[in-house]
């Protein structure tokens, strides 16, 4: 059965930055409480021009370059992001397009903050199977413009960004070793966007500024996710054989610095391998994980042979865990 190996990552982050000062011109909130209480100090923010096809085009074509591939050899394009352009079609056919790909299958995957681990098990899953070869799995997000500003708890935690990368089959050794997916939809009212579904539409006669307001339990999601990524993480560890020594970097979905450090404490997984950038772009949902990757690949933190563990909880709520020899 082939492996499937990373061979390039790229990333976008729009040129606009707000830095928490930024924020309280127009959010009752300052600089203090969300560096303390998150380890957020700034985000990017996407320009009104732009959607979030064109976010992930600027990262697919970085991680193509970086592969040594053009659009002509991909054989799928998958798309994780919970902002995509508009409800239909997906960004993923929009991105198939911008590229000038061939007529290839292109999807996109909901799933939140674990969506880039949805997107990397489902790649797997085609690679092995040997229905593809290439695949690009692109994470990208436009949270910003839906924000409401006057729900400080969630609109000072998120950024805009995008990261992807190229996933392709190998006969070699390394490759993706080990992947679990999980969800708890009973528990889905601890973070959610309720409104603009076929549940609660907007149209003009109920149309508020509340219409697209993010609900969240932040304190119960706290410990959820503390408790859920280092769970995964010790599992995954314990299905590969492998211990917390033998992996050179940890590369956990970035909602809050504290959430990791938590998770990492009880994992015993030191901070010097955990790649932590949320400081630079806040929580970028699906961009977030590829961010992260693409942040540690180029800083030179990743080498051929070595283990990376990645770990994700989201809205859904949903988790992800994968173990990946580069
Ligand atoms: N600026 C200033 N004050 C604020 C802000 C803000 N942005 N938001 C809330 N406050 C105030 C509250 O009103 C409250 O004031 P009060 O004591 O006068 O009532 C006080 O700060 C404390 O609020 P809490 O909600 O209790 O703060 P907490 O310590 O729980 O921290 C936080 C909130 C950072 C959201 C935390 O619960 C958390 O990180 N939860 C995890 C959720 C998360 O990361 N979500 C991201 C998406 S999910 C994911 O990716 C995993």
């Amino acid at each position: 059965m082939p492996q499937t190996k990373i061979i390039g990552t790229g990333h976008f982050l729009p040129e606009k930055v707000l830095t928490n000062s930024d924020l309280e011109a127009f959010c009752d909130t300052n600089d203090e409480w969300i560096r303390k209480r998150t380890g957020i100090e700034q985000r990017h923010a996407a320009d009104d021009e732009h959607g979030t096809s064109d976010l992930g085009l600027r990262a697919a074509e970085m991680a193509m370059k970086n592969a040594g591939i053009t659009a002509e050899d991909l054989d799928a394009i998958i798309f994780c992001t919970v902002t995509p352009d508009q409800f239909f079609p997906a960004s993923a056919n929009l991105l198939q397009g911008k590229l000038g790909a061939r007529n290839i299958p292109s999807f996109d995957i909901n799933a939140a903050c674990s969506g880039y681990m949805c997107g990397m098990a489902t790649a797997n899953s085609f690679i092995q199977s040997g229905m593809f070869k290439t695949i690009l799995l692109v994470g990208a997000e436009i949270a910003v413009n839906l924000m409401t500003w006057k729900y400080r708890d969630t609109a000072v935690l998120f950024g805009d960004g995008s990261g992807a990368a190229i996933l392709q089959a190998t006969d070699e050794s390394e490759g993706i070793k080990y992947i679990e997916l999980g969800t708890d939809g009973k528990n889905y009212q601890i973070l959610e966007l309720p409104g603009g579904g076929s549940r609660d539409p907007v149209r003009m006669d109920n149309i508020s500024e509340d219409s697209y307001r993010i609900f969240m339990d932040g304190q119960e999601l706290f410990k959820y996710a503390v408790r859920k990524m280092a769970e995964l993480g010790q599992r995954a560890l314990e299905e590969t054989g492998l211990t917390v020594d033998d992996i050179a970097l940890f590369v956990p979905h970035q909602a809050n610095a504290r959430i990791i450090e938590a998770a990492c404490k009880r994992m015993d997984m030191p901070m010097e391998k955990t790649v932590l950038n949320l400081n630079k772009v806040g929580n970028t949902i699906a961009a977030s994980i590829p961010l992260a990757l693409h942040d540690a690949v180029s800083n030179g933190r990743v080498k051929e042979g070595d283990y990376v563990l990645f770990a994700s909880f989201g809205a859904g709520l949903t988790w992800g865990v994968s173990v990946l020899q580069w």
